[in-house]
This record gives structure tokens, C-alpha cells and sequence, in this order.
């Protein structure tokens, strides 16, 4: 895929994509269009926000810039695109925070269980610049990344083509699929699942083989990877709110003069929260899907998966400095309880 990539820029990227749904979230009659790599459908919310930020940034910087969004993978899954971003073969990418944390550790408290309690409060942490202002340019030296924001993944949960799973030992001896992330892994240990990491984009096939029995992800990502229909047993666990960066290659922004800069970081505002309205109803219509679709779904006793989950969290903060951030994103929710009390 790399090579195949490498020999993009002779091709134009462009036609790349021309083969599947060519036009798809794409910006026309742009000069410099950016590649932004996608693992999800184009029913999902990052997908339609991130067209919606091409739209506008084509408009802003009146067709000096645009983007186009592939969508499904096609550049790859995200263990290898947050390479091809460093590398500048690609513009831009939606990466998980697990995939992150493989390239830093400083990134790992803001991945544990416990870290965020609702999306209002991981929102509220990622506008918090005295918290992740030097984390999210902390990549720049090294890999050539920066991360311009945060799409919230909401709370995630375990899902399975058995049930009703009640407590760990309903999940015990079932291969449950993770990120490529220890946390994840210790998580579903905790969880009582055999965890089995696995690219994102193999885990349908993986589920329809019987090599998987079950998977952990969100409401959006069960209905539009289409999961519930080999796995239909969907246990509200809520073992963590997650979070999608997205990261966009320095140098290729660095190619736009100042006021397109400025332009770029306020398009990518607007397209997050365009994001979050979308993320909301698109949580309530996956519901509504799964429940029509047959989807059982169970919400066990909060004290027979909590405490294990809780426990993860702890185990992973190894350092003062983990601690610390740890500390701080939990005193944004205390402030937050204060507010609205
Ligand atoms: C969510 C998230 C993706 C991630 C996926 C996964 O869908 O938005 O970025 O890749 O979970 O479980 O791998």
C-alpha cells in the first residue's frame, strides 16, 4: 500500500479515487486539495464533517485549498496512515487516540478508563489549552504531526454473537476484538473477554468467520460497519468514552500563506462542531436502527463490570507526570459538578 501510495503524486491523488465513489467527499475546482484518510463510511459523522470542512475551507481561501475524504480505509488502516501523514504521503487523518499513544506515552492519561466521564466533559478538556496545548503539539518536532482537534468516539461498549452477557464471567473464554493498544487489551481482560487486537477493518469478516466472537465500539460504528448483523447482543458496559484526533502533516500546512493558515484552524473549528451535533443525532438514530433490526441490548448491574473497569484505569498511571494530567482533566469535570449544581 505504501508503494502503491509513494507513486501517488505522479498519478495525482485524485485519481486515486476515482475508480470507487469518485466524487465523494471531495472538494471540485480547488488548486491544492488536501488527502484526508478515513477508516469509517461515508454514513458516518466524521465523514460527512470532514467533507463539510473541505466545503468550507475551498470557500474560505476562495478554492486555494480544499480536501477530499477517503473513506473505508482505502489509504490503509490507521497503524500504518499515521505513518504515511508523518511521511507527508498523506495530508490528513482521523486516528484513533490508541494509535497515538503507540507514538507517545504522554498521550496515554487521556486513554484511560475513568478519563472522561461524558462527551460535554472530554469537549471541555479539549478546549482546555493548559491541558492539551503542549500535548497536541508535542509531535511536531518528532513525527512531523499536528493535532488539531479531537471527534468524540462517546462511550464504547462490548457487543457479542452470544447473550445476554450479565458480568465478566459471561464474557469469559470469548475472543472479543481491541484497538492495538495494551490499555484495550488489559481492558478487556478486565472485562472477562479473551482480548484479540485487530485492524478496525477486518473485524466484519473477522466476526462473520467465527474468528472473533464479539467486538467493543460505539452505537454509530456497530450500525454502520454493520456488526449487528453477525453480533447482536450489544451490553452496555460504557468502559470508557473515546476519542478520535485528527492530525494533519505540518509541513503541508506550512505550505499555505498566513491568512489561509488561519483560514484552516478556524474551517477545522466549525467542522467540530458541526461534528458534535451530528455525533448526537447519529447516536440516537443508531439506536433506533439497532432496535429495529432485532439488536438486544442489555444494561447490566453497573457494579458487575465497574470496579474491574476502574482498576484498568489505575493500573496504567505510571508516572507523576500521568498523574498530573490525569488530575487535571479530573478537576475539569469537579468544576463542571460545581457549575451546574
Ligand atoms: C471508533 C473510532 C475509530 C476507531 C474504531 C476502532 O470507530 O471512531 O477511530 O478506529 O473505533 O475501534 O478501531
Amino acid at each position: 500500500r505504501r508503494d502503491l501510495l509513494l507513486g501517488l503524486p505522479a498519478l495525482g491523488l485524485g485519481a486515486f479515487a476515482l475508480g470507487g465513489c469518485a466524487q465523494a467527499g471531495a472538494t471540485t475546482d480547488v488548486e491544492n486539495v488536501l488527502s484526508i484518510s478515513l477508516n469509517q463510511t461515508e454514513s458516518h459523522p466524521s465523514f460527512s464533517a470532514l467533507s463539510f470542512f473541505g466545503e468550507q475551507l475551498a470557500e474560505a481561501t476562495e478554492g486555494r485549498w480544499g480536501a477530499r475524504v477517503y473513506a473505508n480505509e482505502s489509504l490503509g488502516a490507521q497503524q500504518e496512515v499515521v505513518q504515511l501523514v508523518s511521511d507527508g504521503a498523506v495530508d490528513m487523518a482521523v486516528i484513533s487516540s490508541t494509535q497515538v499513544e503507540n507514538l507517545s506515552m504522554d498521550f496515554r492519561p487521556l486513554n484511560l478508563p475513568g478519563a472522561f466521564e461524558s462527551i460535554d466533559h472530554q469537549l471541555a478538556v479539549l478546549s482546555d489549552e493548559s491541558i492539551v496545548g503542549e500535548l497536541f503539539a508535542s509531535l511536531e518536532p518528532t513525527h512531523r504531526l499536528r493535532v488539531l482537534g479531537g471527534f468524540t468516539q462517546g462511550s464504547r461498549h462490548v457487543y457479542t454473537d452470544r447473550g445476554p452477557i450479565e458480568g465478566p464471567e459471561d464474557l469469559a473464554g470469548l475472543k472479543i476484538r481491541v484497538q492495538e493498544s495494551d490499555v484495550f487489551m488489559a481492558l478487556m481482560r478486565a472485562l472477562g473477554g479473551s482480548p484479540t487486537p485487530m485492524a478496525y477493518g477486518e473485524v466484519y469478516t473477522a466476526l462473520q468467520a467465527g474468528v472473533l466472537n464479539g467486538a467493543e465500539n460505539n452505537e454509530v460504528s456497530y450500525v454502520t460497519q454493520r456488526h449487528y448483523e453477525i453480533a447482536p447482543y450489544f451490553t452496555l458496559t460504557n468502559h470508557l468514552v473515546g476519542l478520535d484526533y485528527v492530525m494533519a502533516n505540518v509541513d503541508r500546512i506550512e505550505e499555505m500563506d498566513e491568512a489561509d493558515q488561519q483560514a484552516y484552524a478556524d474551517t477545522f473549528a466549525a467542522a467540530q462542531e458541526e461534528f458534535v451535533r451530528l455525533w448526537i443525532a447519529e447516536t440516537d438514530a443508531s439506536t433506533q436502527q439497532m432496535l429495529d433490526a432485532g439488536v438486544e441490548i442489555n444494561e447490566p448491574d453497573p457494579e458487575a463490570f465497574g470496579p474491574a473497569i476502574e482498576e484498568v484505569g489505575r493500573t496504567f498511571l505510571e508516572s507523576a507526570e500521568d498523574e498530573g494530567m490525569y488530575r487535571a482533566v479530573q478537576a475539569v469535570a469537579e468544576s463542571m459538578g460545581e457549575e451546574n449544581a
